[in-house]
């Protein structure tokens, strides 16, 4: 039952693949024409026995002992040309295919929602990108070869036994159902064996992806033992399914050589009793046992591909649920250009997972266009979760979000992130230059002084000014080649330059040291009066002017106010604001 479901999803997995090489089917009909020629030339060495043994031993004919050397060269010439323009056209369909597929999932990771990255390591997605891809190509090119070409050959070949004697040819075809069960079963088992496989390389990649980003944690914090031991885990897993991979190839082999084998002896013992001996002549026999023995081959790789092919399917499934994830949910109609920034939360309700606890708990708010609202609480309180909602990286299932009045659900994604700017707990900075990282996202006619502007803005030029390379300077894998006050200042100028009527600033100056933040508070504030600022702050000084503080608490806003409302209330703002005095 399971295993006939396997089956069918097997089909509709090849279906699907052959749609990616249909733009090929011109160079694909060519590879299958040189596929037919080069099984002609298969039979072609087995017929030639024929004319050598009966007219050239026995009959000694002149003509054809001269004509059969150049027959030969001119068969393997033309066999040589048909292997060529096989392997080569069929190389450059699944490297064309595979360039699609990568494309596909690349494209595919850039609109998936938050929700899955929450669920994935990059290390399973990248072994997807990289190892699962290379499997079908090596699958699909090889499995066209040999299924094509071998079965063409074996066609061939069981063609001239045939001509040559229908009743031996019929012992040699008794073998076919006892090969083709063996088949069946190691399909099933290959199949799921490499589905392991995939999932071991994933994990292999994750654990030592993960060590790689964090070598300085597993240094300082002794790791070492620690992650070779769970390297050595995965490493294991991925080399016992090798190896029960290979055992079955090994298996299968010679298995399949034998039925084989046993079908070849039948032939011969049948073949050379006195009665048959006078039905067939000397080259007759030499030629059906040349073909026969030339079926070998073809039936060994038929046999042999089967794990590739079987890898290949595992691997395509994988890559097909990558590109068959939902994408984020974007059905909003609506677009704006600029919004004017007034944002309202009304009743909003938020869990990350429907059967956990709510992370955020009937929370509304207004904030008029230009004013500040400022988020503070504990650790864990909601405040990152709230302002990310507003950006919908999750989907809100209670309650509403507005901007100028309509339902953010109501706008299109790139309409409504095109009115924020953000500045995360987390800076994330690419591999590239500072003026690069600078103008991430903008056009590349964002002009230098522009970037100069915001750099100065954020307190950032005077860094910038001292590193090697000015704003051409790389800054490495996230930024390594900076210090954090210097990544957070950069993070702050790519926002300012952005110029969006939303600013989201989650604990963007919390890296700097007072001196710092003195002053690139004062930038902030000029920048905060022409737009809606939504700032999550740990320090309270950041936040003493902002035109309300709310204060949140397991997900729910305690109480929220102006600074000295709240100093004068006497309660949660007021018990937080004595603590950190104390503290300084
Ligand atoms: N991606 C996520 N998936 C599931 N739960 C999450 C996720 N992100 C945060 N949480 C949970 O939601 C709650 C609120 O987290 P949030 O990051 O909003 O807190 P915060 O107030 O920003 O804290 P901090 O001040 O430490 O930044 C926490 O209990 C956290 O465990
Ligand atoms: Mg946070």
């Amino acid at each position: 039952m399971t295993q006939q479901h396997a089956e069918i999803s097997a089909i509709q997995l090849y279906k699907r693949l052959l749609r990616y090489a249909k733009p090929y089917w011109r160079v694909f009909l060519a590879v299958i024409l040189a596929m037919v020629v080069y099984s002609a030339t298969e039979a072609g060495v087995a017929m030639i026995m024929k004319p050598l043994m009966d007219d050239g031993f026995v009959g000694r004919d002149t003509d054809v002992i001269t004509m059969l050397p150049l027959a030969i060269i001119g068969l393997f010439l033309i066999r040589g040309l048909a292997d060529f323009f096989t392997t080569y056209g069929l190389g450059w369909i699944a490297r064309n295919v595979i360039k699609t597929l990568r494309e596909q999932m690349f494209n595919k990771l850039l609109v998936l929602p938050s929700a899955f990255y929450d669920h994935s390591t990059s290390g399973q997605l990248m072994s997807k990108l990289l190892y699962d891809v290379e499997q079908v190509a090596s699958a699909a090119t090889d499995a066209a070869l040999t299924m094509i070409r071998d079965s063409l050959t074996i066609l061939g070949l069981l063609a001239w036994m045939l001509y040559l004697s229908g009743f031996l040819s019929l012992l040699i075809l008794f073998t076919v159902p006892f090969i083709a069960l063996l088949v069946y079963y190691i399909s099933v088992r290959f199949r799921r064996i490499s589905k392991n496989i995939q999932n071991s390389m994933g994990n292999v990649s994750h654990v030592s992806g993960e060590i790689i980003d964090g070598h300085r944690e597993v240094k300082t914090f002794g790791g070492q033992a620690y992650e070779t031991k769970r390297f050595d885990k995965v490493n294991q897993g991925n080399r016992q399914q090798q190896m029960k991979k290979i055992a079955t190839d090994a298996v299968a082999q010679p298995l399949t050589a034998l039925i084989a084998a046993v079908g070849m002896a039948l032939v011969i013992y049948i073949a050379t009793l006195p009665q048959m001996l006078d039905k067939i002549t000397v080259g007759d026999f030499i030629s059906f046992v040349t073909a026969m023995m030339m079926l070998l081959t073809p039936m060994k790789r038929l046999t042999k591909v089967n794990a590739k092919l079987q890898a290949g399917i595992a691997a395509a499934e994988s890559i097909f649920n990558l590109l068959d994830e939902k994408p984020e949910v974007d059905e909003g109609k609506l677009t704006i250009e600029r919004a004017k920034g007034h944002i309202e939360y009304r009743h909003l309700s938020f869990s990350y997972n429907a059967d956990k606890a709510k992370v955020l708990d009937d929370i509304s708010f207004i904030a008029a266009p230009g004013q500040t609202i400022a988020f503070v609480g504990h650790s864990g309180s909601g405040k990152t979760t709230l302002v990310s909602l507003l950006a919908r990286f999750y989907n809100v299932d209670q309650g509403q979000i507005f901007i100028d009045g309509i339902d953010i659900n109501q706008l299109q994604l790139s309409a409504l992130r095109r009115q924020m700017s953000l500045v995360n707990q987390q800076v994330v900075l690419f591999n590239d230059t500072v003026a690069n990282n600078i103008r991430y996202g903008l056009s590349d006619d964002v002009s230098e002084d522009a970037i100069i502007e915001a750099a100065k803005a954020a307190h950032a030029w005077d860094f910038i000014q001292r590193l090697p390379d000015g704003l051409h300077t790389q800054v490495g894998e996230n930024g390594v080649l900076l210090s954090g006050g210097q990544r957070q200042r950069l993070a702050i100028a790519r926002a300012l330059l952005r110029d969006a009527p939303i600013l989201i600033l989650d604990e963007a100056t919390s890296a700097l040291d007072t001196e710092a933040e003195r002053h690139i508070q004062a930038a902030l504030e000029t920048l905060m009066q022409q737009r809606t600022t939504l700032v999550i702050a740990h320090r309270l000084s950041t936040i003493e002017n902002a035109d309300r503080i709310v204060v949140m608490h397991n997900g729910e806003i305690l109480e929220s106010g102006t600074h000295a409302e709240l100093l004068a209330k006497g309660s949660h703002y007021a018990e937080l604001h004595r603590l950190q005095f104390q503290e300084a």
